[in-house]
Order: structure tokens, then sequence, then C-alpha cells
């Protein structure tokens, strides 16, 4: 499984690229938003830091737009994915940008229709959003099931991105279900280490041979 790490915050994905744990980075809008940096440079400058799929998200709402912006951010680097949002000017554009070659990650899929539609389009990515289902009494990861074995029907070349991560238990049960990738907030990344008998276990070992040894 890969992981994808969904922040466009600079010393966080070093942090972890360090640990070998970044595959690949996803940013949108709300994102970017929070770094108050220039769009650009963010994602140059992410893609000098992690060698794999670097998703930027068009601003445009319309097809025509959305393929202009898309063909821009794709000169940035050879690694860019446009994410592109999952409207009827979306599914067009993916399948513009597709046939041209351009990777497109399509976001805001709420439904196992609308993955099927992406998929259908040419998204070479696809973004179930789970929280966002868990936050309205929808089950998020049910999602997920089910695009999978939509997906596993077929021969579509179309990598599932768990978005919307909110917990460690997501990322587990993405796992278990055979799910492509999950773009994991860095909160989320930190609690992923954590088990209290760990830390408990450590503590006694070093503690038991300071005992034995005195140092
Ligand atoms: C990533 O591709 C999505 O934009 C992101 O996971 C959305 O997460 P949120 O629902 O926590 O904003």
């Amino acid at each position: 499984m890969k992981f994808f790490l969904d922040t466009a915050n600079i010393e966080k994905i070093k942090r972890f690229a360090d640990m070998g744990l970044v595959d690949g980075v996803t940013t949108n809008p709300s994102l970017i938003a929070k770094e108050d940096r220039d769009f650009e440079s963010v994602i140059k400058e992410i893609t000098q830091i992690v060698d794999g799929p670097v998703s930027a998200e068009v601003l445009s709402t319309n097809s025509e737009g959305m393929i202009q912006e898309a063909l821009k951010l794709s000169e940035l680097h050879e690694n860019i994915v446009i994410k592109i949002p999952m409207t009827k000017d979306g599914i067009k554009a993916t399948h513009v940008l597709a046939n041209k070659g351009v990777k497109v990650n399509m976001t805001l899929i709420f439904s196992p229709a609308q993955a099927l539609l992406a998929a259908k389009a040419g998204a070479r990515f696809i973004s179930p959003f789970v929280g966002r289902l868990d936050d309205i009494s929808h089950d998020g990861m049910e999602l997920i099931a089910v695009t999978r074995e939509i997906l596993d029907n077929y021969d579509f070349d179309c990598e599932i991105i768990v978005a919307s991560i909110r917990h460690p238990l997501h990322v587990v049960e993405a796992a278990r279900m055979g799910a492509d990738i999950a773009t994991i907030p860095p909160g989320v990344m930190e609690k992923l280490f954590k088990h209290p008998l760990t830390d408990i276990g450590l503590e006694r070992f070093l503690s038991d041979w300071k005992n034995a040894f005195g140092k």
C-alpha cells in the first residue's frame, strides 16, 4: 500500500519523507491556503522532496478553464497530477486530459457511481472522501469496499486514493480492503506510530538495564 501525505506543509513532508514513508503528496486549495505561500512555488518545492505523484488542484469550474490550468500546472514537473472535481465539466476535462497523457486525480468522490464515472473518463487516480461521509453519518469505508469491488471487475488503469482520513483506523481498514493508496494528514501519520505498550515496554527495558548495570 502506498502512503501519500495530505498536506502542503514542507517541514511535515520532509519529516516523514526522511523516514521513507511518503510515496506521494496530495494538496487541495484549503491546504495550500493554510501555508500562505505562492501555489506554484509550494508545489514545485514538494516535487523536489518527494519522488512520486504530487496532486495540485484546479480552481476553474468549467472544463475549458480546468484544461488550461491543468496543462500549465503539468509543466511544473513530470510528477504533477492534476486534481479535478467530480462534476460534469470535471469529467469532460478528465477525458480530454487523459487523452493528452495528463494524469488526473478525480476528487470529491462520495458514491460508487461517481467513482465508476471517473474511472471510465480516464482518471489515473480517484479520491473517495471517507471522513466527510462519516461526518454526515454515512459509512465512508463502505464506499472504499464497493469501489474496490467495482475496479477489480474491470481493467481500468485507476488507483484508489482513500482521502479525508480522520484517524488511524481509516488507514488500517483501507489496507485491509486493498485500497492502493491512503492520503494521510500529518496528525494521523503521527498517531499511526503510537501504542502505549511500546512506550511502557521501552521504559521497562531501559530501567531493568540501568538497575542491573548502573548505566
Ligand atoms: C485529499 O485529496 C483531500 O482533498 C483531503 O483528504 C480532504 O480531507 P478533509 O475532508 O479532511 O478536508
